[in-house]
């Protein structure tokens, strides 16, 4: 079966404009996501267009701040310090990857962690780790909210993880070996350095592949029966296609989603819970400023 990310997403974003609809009407303005984009890589472009389309069909405010490829470290730091200084602002992301010649460390430090609703601050890193109130970054809170809202039983369950990312691979680690619902999995962190990974991902119950390898899991990896979260997103040559790309997952979906109780599609799975995962993160932004907790 589907865990159908574009349905649950439509399900969370419509849910979340009814929150917008009772801001106004208690004398509040609407939250408000600016995001930087630096350079003009394809896929970031498409990513954030769709997160800044997100906001106004959802009825937040949106900014977009477009910097060429050749703007220096500091140019940008200043900018996302107005943004930081900016009372109108409630979250603030910076697209990755950037260009070279900046630091990413920096930069992710450099967002004050009361706007980072992407939650790559070190101080909400932090804070998930110890299990407390934060913005978790948005593609594994995206996860969580599927499992969540399918009633995917997860405790006791092995999960196995492909991918040690600070963004998607560690963090969902952690979230699903918490003492929470969805969570309780025993969880198994595989990497590049993984030896007899078939052995590994034969074994899980829950599999989630955030690898950024096309097609990697084949149906030979899987058990009967998993439940497959495929966090891939690549875009692969194709002549047939006007784009001259076709997205694929980590996972070879043909061949895995017949052993399979559950699989996110690619496109329209995963992907589509990310960006609803950050404009919960952004609502959140907007409440904590008017009600400091
Ligand atoms: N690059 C890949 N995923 C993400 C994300 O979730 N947020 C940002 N800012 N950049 C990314």
């Amino acid at each position: 079966m589907l865990l159908d990310g574009k349905k649950i997403s439509e399900e969370v974003k419509a849910e979340l404009a009814v929150e917008v609809k009772a801001l106004i009407a208690d004398g509040h303005r609407a939250p408000h996501l600016a995001a930087i984009l630096v350079g003009n890589d394809g896929a970031s472009e498409t990513y954030v267009a769709s997160k800044v389309r997100a906001c106004e069909r959802i009825g937040f405010g949106s900014t977009l701040v477009r910097l060429p490829d050749s703007v220096s470290e500091d140019r940008l730091l200043q900018e996302i310090n107005a943004i930081n200084n900016n009372e109108e602002i409630d979250g603030l992301i910076v697209q990755l990857p950037l260009p070279k010649h900046i630091d990413e460390q920096k930069v992710t430090e450099s967002v004050v962690p009361e706007k980072d609703v992407d939650g790559f601050h070190p101080v909400n890193v932090g804070k998930l780790v110890l299990g407390l109130p934060t913005f978790v970054s948005a593609t594994p809170k995206g996860i969580m909210e599927l499992l969540a809202r399918y009633n995917i039983e997860t405790s006791g369950k092995h999960c196995v993880v492909l991918g040690r990312s600070n963004i998607v691979g560690t963090p969902i680690a952690n979230l699903l070996s918490r003492n929470s619902n969805p969570g309780n999995c025993t969880v198994t962190l595989c990497h590049s350095r993984t030896k007899n990974l078939a052995d590994f991902t034969r074994s899980a119950d829950i599999l989630v592949v955030a690898l950024g390898k096309a097609e990697f899991v084949t149906a030979d990896m899987v058990k009967d029966g998993a439940v497959v979260v495929d966090v891939g997103i690549t875009r692969v040559e194709d002549s047939t296609n006007p784009s001259g790309y076709v997205l694929k997952g980590d996972v070879a979906f043909d061949e895995v989603e017949p052993k399979a109780s559950y699989i996110t599609p690619v496109p329209g799975g995963v992907g589509r819970m990310t960006i609803a995962a950050l404009l919960q993160n952004t609502l959140q932004a907007r409440k904590n400023r008017i009600k400091p907790n």
